[in-house]
C-alpha cells in the first residue's frame, strides 16, 4: 500500500512518501517530461540522466545517504498515487550545527495546486519532530518567486543573499537564502 494513503498526525492526506529504488522508472519519465520546464531552476543535465539506471543509481546514493542519517529523500505524490515531484532534505548536520538544506520540484503538470506548499510542511514536521534538527535551511534563485512563496508560507524567513552560491543551468548564480527555525527551540 503507498504511503500516499496515510494519513498525518494531523488527520490530512500526506503528499510525500519515502523514496525508493522501485521509483528509478517513473521518475526518469517524468524528468524526461519536465525536462524544459525544470532546466532552468536546476543543474545542467547530462543524457545518461533522464535514463532509469541513472535514475536508480542517484536514488541509491539517496537511500544510503538516508540510512547514516544524512538525508531524508522523499516523492511528491498526487491523489492516485502517481510521482508528482520531489522534495530531499540533505547534507544534515549535527554537533552544534543540527540543520540540513531542502530542495524541491513539482511537475509543471501539477504545479499551483500547492503540492509544494504542503510537501515542505511535511518534511519540516520530520526534521523538526521526527530527526530533533534545529534549523531547515534553504536557497532559491533570487528571480525564482514562485519558490520563495512555497518558503514564507511554511514560516522560512530571509536571511541573505550568496553571490554565486550554486551552478544552476549552467552558471554560477546567486541565491536568496531563506531558514526555519525549529520553533520550540
Ligand atoms: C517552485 C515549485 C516547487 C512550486 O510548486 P507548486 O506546487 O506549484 O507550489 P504551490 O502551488 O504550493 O505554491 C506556489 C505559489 O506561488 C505562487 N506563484 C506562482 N507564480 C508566482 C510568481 N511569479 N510570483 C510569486 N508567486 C507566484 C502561486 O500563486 C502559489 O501561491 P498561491 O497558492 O497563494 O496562489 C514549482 O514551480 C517548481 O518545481 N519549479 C521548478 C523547480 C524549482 O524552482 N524548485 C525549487 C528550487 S529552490
Amino acid at each position: 500500500m503507498l504511503e500516499r494513503s496515510k494519513r498525518g498526525d494531523h488527520g490530512v492526506m500526506s503528499v510525500t512518501r519515502p523514496a525508493s529504488l522501485g521509483d528509478a522508472a517513473e521518475l526518469a519519465e517524468l524528468y524526461g517530461q519536465n525536462r524544459e520546464f525544470l532546466a532552468p531552476w536546476e543543474p545542467a543535465r547530462d543524457e545518461e540522466f533522464f535514463t532509469e539506471a541513472a535514475q536508480r543509481a542517484g536514488l541509491a546514493v539517496m537511500l544510503d545517504e538516508h540510512a547514516r542519517g544524512k538525508a531524508v529523500p522523499r516523492m511528491i505524490v498526487d491523489e492516485d498515487g502517481a510521482i508528482a515531484g520531489r522534495i530531499n532534505l540533505v547534507d544534515i548536520v549535527r554537533g552544534a550545527f543540527q540543520s540540513g538544506n531542502l530542495g524541491y520540484w513539482v511537475s509543471g503538470k501539477a504545479n499551483g495546486r500547492g503540492l509544494a506548499t504542503r510537501a515542505v510542511g511535511e518534511i519540516v514536521r520530520i526534521a523538526f519532530e521526527d530527526m530533533d534538527l534545529h534549523r531547515v535551511q534553504a536557497a532559491t534563485l533570487v528571480h525564482n518567486a514562485r519558490s520563495q512563496k512555497v518558503l514564507e508560507r511554511n514560516g522560512f524567513v530571509r536571511y541573505g543573499t550568496a553571490p554565486d552560491y550554486c551552478k544552476i543551468a549552467g552558471r554560477w548564480q546567486d541565491h536568496t537564502l531563506f531558514q526555519l527555525i525549529r520553533p520550540d527551540a
